[in-house]
């Protein structure tokens, strides 16, 4: 057995990580390789990394499909300060017998002497370096001191994947930018599911909302905010508004009798339409509440929550993209959906056509009256295709 550990904090665990992972893998040979979740690694200090449990689950949660690489929580099952060489000493005691390769970056072999009895990490496993290849000269003079000085062998594996750090999917995630090419898909939804990385204000909106809502929508709110992130990058909207407008967007979503009840009792207006088809009050409602509960002022936020399920004559950039980034979100899952993921990336507003042609043909289906305003909005929509073709 030929065993890779691969330590990192991975918070968050990006593509970089995963690729050099596979890189190692094939290039040794490895039968497993371990990617060990640091508590508190000695060389990097940081008081405000995410707890250990959450940064394994999301490592576990983007190798699932891996084959020889696994996730690893021995270190954080340790108490204390966890030092490389007590993991090693571990593994090395765990699975007897086994080859073990310590991988470590590049920037990290210069330093290796000042570890914690690097000597004696040495003589339980082979370091890698993992190095650039423009690196690879300067690293190979390290390589050769350590290896005549501690006694143990080093070897360099030259990496040509994405630069990508963990500190830049952290600030995108908090001004709102994409991270979709950075991390894998499942690491990406745990993100916006749970809020990691997002400012303050916004965590307290998400922890607001899990004690309104139910779980399911809960999740289906932060995965909007996760796709109007992108769509609203794509088209060039405000992709901060975007995404406070999609973690709002269903905040009251309710059966249809409390909706009709709560207007009722609060004396908000409804109309005859509203009062047979009560899921439709939920957009204007929420509009209501995200001001008067969530603290939002903002009017073109307000505006792109009251639109999102029918749309009007003259919405905005933002109200398109909140309304396409709703029926897309990646937990949804309906007949013509691939086809409108595709366009709404092409063409916003043929997406939202798409979407509409779609509910109004379900309403249609299900003997329901069709929404007044639909086919004024659809018209407006075609007039917008045409305006930028
Ligand atoms: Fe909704
Ligand atoms: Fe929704």
């Amino acid at each position: 057995m030929r065993i890779g550990i691969f330590g990192g904090s991975y918070d968050p665990v990006h593509l970089g990580h995963i690729w050099t992972a596979r890189s190692v893998c094939r290039e040794l040979g490895l039968d497993k390789l371990l990617m060990v979740v640091a508590s508190d690694p000695p060389h990097k200090p940081n008081n405000d990394r995410l707890p250990g449990s959450v940064r394994y689950r999301m490592l576990d949660s983007a190798l699932q499909n891996e084959e020889r690489i696994f996730a690893s929580d021995i270190e954080l099952k340790r108490s204390g300060k966890s030092y490389t060489v007590d993991t090693v000493e571990l593994l090395r005691n765990s699975c007897r017998g086994a080859e073990l390769f310590l991988i470590v970056g590049g920037d990290m072999l210069e330093n290796f002497p000042h570890w914690r009895e690097p000597e004696r990490i040495l003589s339980m496993c082979t370091l890698v370096a993992v190095t650039r290849p423009d690196e690879a000269r300067d690293m190979r003079a390290i390589a050769d001191r350590i290896e005549s000085d501690l006694h143990g062998r080093v070897l360099l594996s030259s990496f040509t994947g994405p630069q990508i750090s963990s500190t830049e999917v952290r600030r995108r995630m908090s001004e709102a930018l994409p991270v979709d090419t950075m991390v894998a898909l499942p690491t990406e939804l745990y993100m916006y599911e749970n809020a990691l990385y997002m400012p303050r204000e916004l965590r307290a909106v998400r922890l607001k909302l899990s004690e309104r809502i139910k779980r399911k929508r809960l999740d289906h709110t932060m995965l909007t905010a996760c796709e109007a992130v992108k769509l609203a990058f794509r088209y060039g909207a405000d992709t901060k508004k975007a995404r406070l407008a999609a973690m709002l967007h269903d905040c009251v979503k309710l059966p249809n009798k409390d909706l009709i009840a709560f207007c009722d009792e609060n004396h908000y207006d409804i109309s005859d339409f509203e009062r047979k088809n009560p899921y439709l009050i939920h957009a204007r409602l929420g509009a209501v509440i995200a001001g008067e509960d969530y603290g939002v002022t903002d009017p073109e936020v307000l505006e792109a929550i009251r639109n999102h399920t029918l749309g009007k004559v003259g919405m905005s950039l933002l109200d398109k993209v909140i309304y396409v980034a709703d029926k897309i979100e990646p937990s949804r899952d309906y007949e013509g959906l691939n086809e409108i993921r595709r366009t709404a990336y092409e063409d916003i507003d043929r997406a939202m056509l798409l979407v509409m042609e779609h509910s109004a043909d379900y309403t249609r289906r299900s003997g329901r009256e069709i929404n007044p305003s639909t086919k004024a909005v659809m018209d407006f929509l075609r007039s917008e295709m045409e305006k930028n073709s």
